[in-house]
């Protein structure tokens, strides 16, 4: 059943393009116009919101913290993101103007499913982003948008992570669209460079799984690694973290790369290896600047550094030892390439440990107990 593949997250990883374009089949009408699968909410009512609450846990919180920057970007409206079983034992405030979302791979994410509960009780429409047909967090939401990333078999999420990605979007889109804070002609202009992804995402498979797993030879030592990242590249440092977490069993932590000078540069030693995803060089904005001082910042601490870089970055060879390449994309677009070499870095590690890569210990796939 892994067609091949080693692994079913082997498998899933390459799957990728295919679960991008997949969750964006289908959502168009003829006149261009966006449309959600189930929508039990009135496009009155998805007019009048004025805040977005995510509520999720693990890799599907960092979907969602990809999206606010873009949601905020498009819609002009607050996003918050909350990690589902903080969010249920809080006073959250909650209007009937909130929309919150639930984003699950599984759909029985027991946590968030009380979250989502505890929403619904203070009149807030929730839709859930979900993965799974029929699922008990799809069927007691007011809207459902489903990723069609296929089941998805390793406990590491990774094909679903990126659906969900387009997903929000798609949701930030059609806010957008109905609530008229884009002109059609962007919207159109973003959906066709989310259908541009697919090949992008395989251009990183065909051309980055070699020095990647040269790469984790090279690191299959290391104790510990951090990952840094500004605005969309902050979450895709989490996720990179988390996955290195959940199946090479090596400690990682993701920082905004801004954090560096208020803490954590205190752990960078000789050696320490630290990821850091740059943002594309295009007009070398502050953004691009800012990440590539934080590169130079560690390096010349003694860090072994790692970047994701956008195919033809002047800057980042000056002072990356090693880069794992991503072909051109906007910004906002680029945790959906990005991602790819570190959920490959994470498995190449855990592969050289010959740990049990779709089932790493101690994990569930799908936690149904709070
Ligand atoms: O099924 P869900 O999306 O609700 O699961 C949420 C998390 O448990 C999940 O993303 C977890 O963090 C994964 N193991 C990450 O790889």
């Amino acid at each position: 059943e892994k067609g091949g593949w080693d692994s079913y997250m082997d498998k899933e990883i390459h799957e990728e393009p295919l679960a991008v374009s997949d969750t964006l089949l289908g959502r168009f009408s003829v006149d261009g116009d966006l449309n959600l699968d189930e929508v039990r909410i009135d496009e009155d009512v998805f007019r009048s919101i004025d805040k977005i609450v995510v509520i999720a846990c693990g890799s599907a919180s960092y979907a969602g913290l990809v999206a606010k920057y873009a949601i905020e970007h498009w819609v002009r409206i607050p996003v918050e993101i909350e990690l589902a079983h903080e969010f249920r034992y809080r006073d959250p405030i909650l209007t009937p103007r909130t929309l919150v979302v639930a984003i699950s791979q599984s759909g029985e994410t027991m946590d968030t499913l009380m979250a989502l509960r505890h929403a619904r009780e203070q009149g807030s429409r929730v839709l859930a982003i979900c993965n799974t047909q029929g699922s008990t967090i799809p069927r007691e939401s007011d809207a459902v948008l489903y990723t069609h990333a296929g089941p998805e078999i390793a406990v590491a999420s990774t094909k679903a992570f990126v659906a969900q990605i387009v997903a929000a979007y798609l949701l930030g889109l059609y806010l957008a669209q109905v609530k008229g804070t884009m002109y059609r002609d962007e919207i159109r202009q973003i959906v066709d460079n989310l259908k541009a992804m697919p090949e992008k995402i395989q251009w990183v498979l065909d051309n980055q799984a070699d020095v990647i797993a040269q790469t984790a030879d090279r690191m299959a030592k290391a104790h510990s690694f951090l990952f840094l990242g500004r605005h969309v590249g902050y979450p895709v440092a989490m996720e990179g973290a988390l996955k290195l977490k959940e199946i090479a069993y090596t400690f990682s932590e993701g920082f905004a790369a801004g954090e560096l000078k208020h803490g954590p540069i205190a752990l960078v030693d000789e050696g320490e290896p630290v990821v850091v995803i740059v943002p594309s060089p295009r007009g070398r904005d502050v953004l691009h600047n800012k990440v590539i001082s934080s590169i130079e910042e560690v390096k010349a601490r003694g860090a072994f550094t790692i970047a994701v870089a956008e195919v033809g970055d002047p800057d980042v060879e000056h002072y990356a030892d090693v880069i794992f390449w991503r072909p051109e994309c906007s910004t906002l677009l680029s945790p959906l390439t990005d991602v790819v070499p570190l959920q490959l870095f994470a498995m190449d590690m855990a592969k050289l440990k010959h740990y049990d890569i779709d089932k790493p210990r101690n994990l569930a796939k799908s936690v149904t107990v709070e």
